[in-house]
């Protein structure tokens, strides 16, 4: 018996950064994003950067640039987020085809640089205001309820480079200037915010690239520690904003299996949990460190740097509610491996009963509802999925159809294991799926990784008319919502 409630928030999920292009249109400023060239699964993203002598570069995101360097957008890159599928002037064209299928929410971000383009100014980016006021009055007209991130992945270059981002205390005040203003601003036309979309990737990818060193937890541990503040700071305002404003967090929802039954590889599993996931969403939910978190801090000997009042700041500001994106599960163990999982943001052992997706992603909609029944015995607050999907390589057939079995297929199975969790007790509250229109991907930085319902007639060497396109999968979600998820035949 599958039972989705009355209510129900079906819909789709994109960020900024991934969708609007239109990068230095009206006044936006640049934001970490622009300055992350295309990749591949084989070969990572890079950043570049132009040294003092005015020699430029780029190296993975993950290694840093060297001493000195300024990220700069560079002559000679490919960088896809530039134009992105062109949402900035297409909204009205998306908006309708998200009504078609019979969109009740569309989870999207604020861009940061948009309304503060270096992110220090004194007065915000009227254009920048106007065109989000634009978007949602777009959705009202449909009764879609925006669901709104605060922070995607695109904090300005300018607070980047010249603070160290949220390395660095002093970002807060700058934060809090955004976050009054569009709390502020949208008054209205928003009930449902995000704070930092998937906080814990900081921590939960450290070390995945190359060996971390003590001084790398420290700063990674540093830089959550002011991502909660602010998230809590972003509450606590919503919530002396509007009584209609229900603020929540954002977690990358990978649950870890242990690769054997060895106790050695359980307590490992456990550890990893506490860690890569339960960390960031513990002290969001709950509104304090969690006991482990000194464990965690010490086995690197790191020193978080807290004021006295930051305690009662993280206990004002728990999250309303709690949000994850699901794509895969990862295994752990202390045993030698010989398969690894090998894709892109995908680590750790090879799991023998499931499939693996084209970027090396664990295909697995059981451990959807074990994440859901999990962190709502943890939490007990209401959940929302606000990413899943598949990204896959799609083919344009001549009459124009797109045919993507594969991509019903895994969105079946992923919302039959919601309805399970739900019938358990669950109270999962909306679902929006990643890349509902397709976008750049944020771990690639391609175009032919497509999430979406709509097909965007672009590519990777940046050619394509940005025309929309209705692949099956439109048809067959729009019925889903029709049917509040009992028809997913
Ligand atoms: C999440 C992000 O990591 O996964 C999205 O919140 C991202 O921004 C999505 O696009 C899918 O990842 P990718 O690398 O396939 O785009």
């Amino acid at each position: 018996m599958m039972s989705f409630p009355q209510g129900f928030l079906w819909g789709g999920a994109t960020a900024a950064n991934q969708c609007e292009g239109a990068w230095d249109v009206d006044g936006r400023g640049p934001a970490e994003s622009d300055v992350l060239t295309g990749g591949s699964v084989k070969s990572p993203r890079l950043v570049t950067y132009r040294m003092p002598d005015g020699t430029t570069g780029a190296v993975p995101k993950w290694q840093g640039v060297p001493e000195g360097a300024r990220r700069e957008v560079v002559d000679g890159y490919w960088y896809p987020n530039h134009d992105a599928i062109d949402f900035y002037h297409h909204y009205k064209e998306d908006i309708a085809l998200f009504a078609e299928m019979g969109f009740k929410q569309y989870r999207m971000s604020i861009s940061w640089s948009r309304i503060f383009p270096k992110g220090i100014e004194e007065e915000p980016n009227q254009a920048g205001l106007d065109f989000y006021r634009n978007v949602f009055l777009e959705l009202k007209k449909y009764d879609i309820e925006p669901l709104v991130t605060m922070w995607h992945f695109d904090t300005p270059l300018y607070l980047d480079e010249e603070l160290g981002g949220w390395k660095n205390r002093a970002i807060l005040p700058y934060w809090d200037r955004y976050v009054r203003t569009i709390l502020t601003e949208y008054k209205g036309l928003v009930k449902n915010w995000l704070t930092i979309n998937e906080i814990n990737n900081t921590i939960q990818f450290l070390g995945a690239n190359k060996p971390a060193s003590d001084e790398d937890f420290q700063r990674a541990y540093q830089h959550l520690h002011h991502q909660f503040l602010a998230s809590a700071h972003a509450v606590k305002m919503a919530h002396e904003i509007s009584d209609e404003y229900r603020v929540g967090c954002m977690i990358c929802g990978v649950p870890h299996y242990p690769l054997t039954c060895d106790p050695a590889d359980v307590l490992l599993t456990q550890r990893q949990m506490e860690r890569c996931v339960f960390y960031c969403g513990d002290v969001q939910a709950k509104g304090k460190y969690p006991v482990y978190a000194q464990r965690l801090w010490d086995e690197h000997d790191v020193h978080v740097e807290m004021e006295p009042e930051d305690a009662q700041v993280l206990a004002e500001g728990a999250v309303d509610f709690y949000t994850f994106s699901y794509y895969m599960t990862t295994c752990d163990t202390t045993h030698e491996v010989t398969e690894t999982a090998g894709g892109n943001m995908s680590f750790g052992a090879k799991n023998p009963y499931l499939k693996y997706s084209d970027w090396g992603w664990a295909l697995d909609a059981m451990g959807l509802r074990y994440y859901l029944e999990m962190v709502y015995d943890r939490y007990e607050k209401p959940l929302m999925v606000v990413e899943n999907g598949l990204g896959a390589f799609d083919t344009v057939e001549e009459d124009g159809s797109i045919h993507d079995p594969y991509r019903i297929d895994y969105m079946r199975a992923h919302i039959e294991e919601m309805g399970k969790a739900i019938d358990e007790g669950v109270d999962l509250i909306g679902y929006t799926s990643w890349g509902c229109i397709d976008v750049i991907s944020a771990g690639t930085g391609e175009m032919r990784k497509r999430y979406g319902f709509i097909y965007v007639d672009r590519d990777d060497e940046g050619n394509g008319t940005f025309a929309r396109s209705k692949k099956d999968s439109f048809y067959w979600y729009k019925k889903v919502i029709e049917s509040n998820g009992s028809d997913l035949a």
